[in-house]
C-alpha cells in the first residue's frame, strides 16, 4: 500500500495526509468512502449472532425499565420480539471473528499497524434508535452500513466530563453540538479518542465500527510489571551498600529515591522484555477459548500440506511480529517465540498471506526452523486447516 496515493476510503486524503492531520487529533467525515457498500450480514444474521452463548451483544433501550436500560445478550428469540416499535440498539462485538467477509472490511485498513485494531462492533437500531450522547477512549471509523444514522460530534471529554447517573452506561450529562450528518450506506465517520458523540437512526439502521486498542497508562505498568515479576529473583532487593551516616534517622534522603530509580530503570528499561510484553498483550485475543488447536506431528503436518492442505489464520487469533538485535519476535494471539532472523519472510508471509499453501510455502517447508513454526502455530490454534 503506497502511503503517497490519495485513498477513496478517506475521501481522497493520502494515508500519510490522514494520519498526520486527522488520526487522533480531529474528526473526518468521508462520504462514500466504500462506495455503494452493501452490509454483508442483514440484521437478521445479527440477531441471530446475539443469540449465541460466546458472543458478546447489549441492547440498549432507550424508554425501557428505565431510562437507557442496558440488557446484556445472549438474546433469546422471543426477546426480539418484544421490543417496542423505535428508540433500541442491538450491538455485537467481534463480528468479523465470525462472518469472514466483516474481517475482509479490515483489509481497506491496512495503512494502520493490525495489532491496533480491535474489533468490527456492529449496531442495529430501530428508528430513533441510539446509545446516547457518550465519548470513548479509542478511535473509531464509524462506517454506515445499511439505513441513515444522524451523527452529531461535540465537545473534547476528559475523566472529569459529568456523566449522568447509570450504573451500566456512560451518558453525557452536557452535549455541545459542534457539528452533525445523516450518514448513507457507504459514507464513514472518523472518530478520535474522547469526542463526544451521538448517533442516531433515522430509519432501519445498520453501523459498524472499527475500533482500536490502546491500553491505558495503568494498564501498562500493572501489566508490564506483573510480567517483569516473574523474571525477578527475591533476593534482588533495595539495597544501599556504601551510605553515609544520617544526620536524622526519620528522615528519607534523596540518595534513596535515587538508589529506588535506579533499581526501578534498571527492569523498565530492558527493551527486550517491555517489546515481548508489549506484543503478547497486544496480540492477546478477546476470545481465548477460540484458539485451539489439534494435536499434530511434524510429518503429518508436512504431509497435509504436501497433498494440496491450506492453512488460514484462525479468526480469532491476532498475530504480530519484531525484531530485537539479530533475532526476530513472533507474537501469536498472547505469546511469544523467538526466532532466527532468517525467518522474516516466512513471518510476513505467515501474517499477511490470505492462506498458506505448499505453493506460496514452497522453500520453508523444507526449512527445520520454519517447519517447526508453523507447527507450533497449528497446534496453538493461531493457524487452522481451511476446511476444518
Ligand atoms: C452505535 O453504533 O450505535 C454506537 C457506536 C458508537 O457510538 O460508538
Ligand atoms: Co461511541
Amino acid at each position: 500500500m503506497n502511503p503517497d496515493s490519495p485513498m477513496q476510503l478517506l475521501g481522497g486524503l493520502t494515508a500519510r495526509e490522514f494520519l498526520r492531520d486527522y488520526w487522533q487529533k480531529k474528526p473526518l467525515l468521508i462520504r462514500q468512502a466504500l462506495p455503494n457498500f452493501e452490509s454483508p450480514i442483514s440484521p437478521d444474521e445479527l440477531a441471530g449472532l446475539a443469540l449465541e452463548e460466546e458472543i458478546e451483544s447489549r441492547l440498549v433501550i432507550e424508554h425501557g425499565q428505565q431510562p437507557w436500560e442496558l440488557r446484556r445478550g445472549p438474546f433469546a428469540e422471543d426477546e426480539f420480539n418484544k421490543l417496542p416499535e423505535r428508540d433500541w440498539t442491538l450491538l455485537v462485538q467481534a463480528v468479523d471473528q465470525f462472518i469472514p467477509e466483516v474481517a475482509e472490511l479490515l483489509e481497506n485498513f491496512r495503512f494502520l499497524p493490525s495489532w491496533r485494531i480491535d474489533d468490527v462492533m456492529i449496531s442495529f437500531a430501530a428508528p430513533g434508535g441510539g446509545v446516547g450522547p457518550h465519548y470513548d477512549n479509542y478511535d473509531v471509523f464509524l462506517l454506515q452500513a445499511h439505513g441513515q444514522r444522524r451523527w452529531k460530534i461535540g465537545q473534547m471529554c476528559d475523566a472529569d466530563s459529568p456523566m449522568l447517573e447509570h450504573a451500566d452506561l456512560r451518558i453525557l450529562a452536557d452535549f455541545t453540538q459542534t457539528d452533525e450528518w445523516v450518514l448513507e450506506p457507504g459514507d464513514m465517520l472518523y472518530l478520535p479518542p474522547r469526542l463526544a458523540h451521538y448517533g442516531i437512526a433515522e430509519d432501519d439502521c445498520m453501523t459498524y465500527s472499527v475500533g482500536f486498542r490502546a491500553p491505558s497508562a495503568a494498564e501498562v505498568l500493572t501489566h508490564f510489571t506483573d510480567f517483569l515479576s516473574q523474571f525477578l529473583t527475591n533476593e534482588e532487593r533495595y539495597s544501599d551498600a556504601d551510605i553515609v551516616p544520617c544526620s536524622d534517622p526519620h528522615q528519607i534522603q534523596r540518595d534513596s529515591l535515587d538508589r529506588l530509580k535506579s533499581l526501578l530503570n534498571e527492569h523498565m528499561n530492558d527493551e527486550r522484555l517491555l517489546l515481548t510484553w508489549f506484543g503478547q498483550f497486544m496480540t492477546e485475543p478477546r476470545y481465548p477459548e477460540l484458539i485451539a488447536g489439534p494435536e499434530l506431528a511434524e510429518e503429518d503436518l508436512l504431509a497435509s500440506l504436501q497433498d494440496g492442505a491450506v492453512l488460514v489464520r484462525n479468526p480469532s487469533s491476532r498475530l504480530a511480529w519484531s525484531e530485537v538485535d539479530d533475532d526476530l519476535l513472533l507474537f501469536a494471539s498472547g505469546q511469544s517465540r523467538l526466532l532466527p532472523g532468517n525467518l522474516r519472510e516466512l513471518l510476513k508471509l505467515i501474517c499477511s498471506a490470505e492462506s498458506l499453501h505448499e505453493g506460496n510455502l514452497g522453500q520453508w517447508l523444507a526449512d527445520d526452523e520454519g517447519r517447526n513454526l508453523l507447527l507450533q502455530l497449528v497446534t496453538q490454534g493461531s493457524l487452522e486447516f481451511a476446511d476444518e
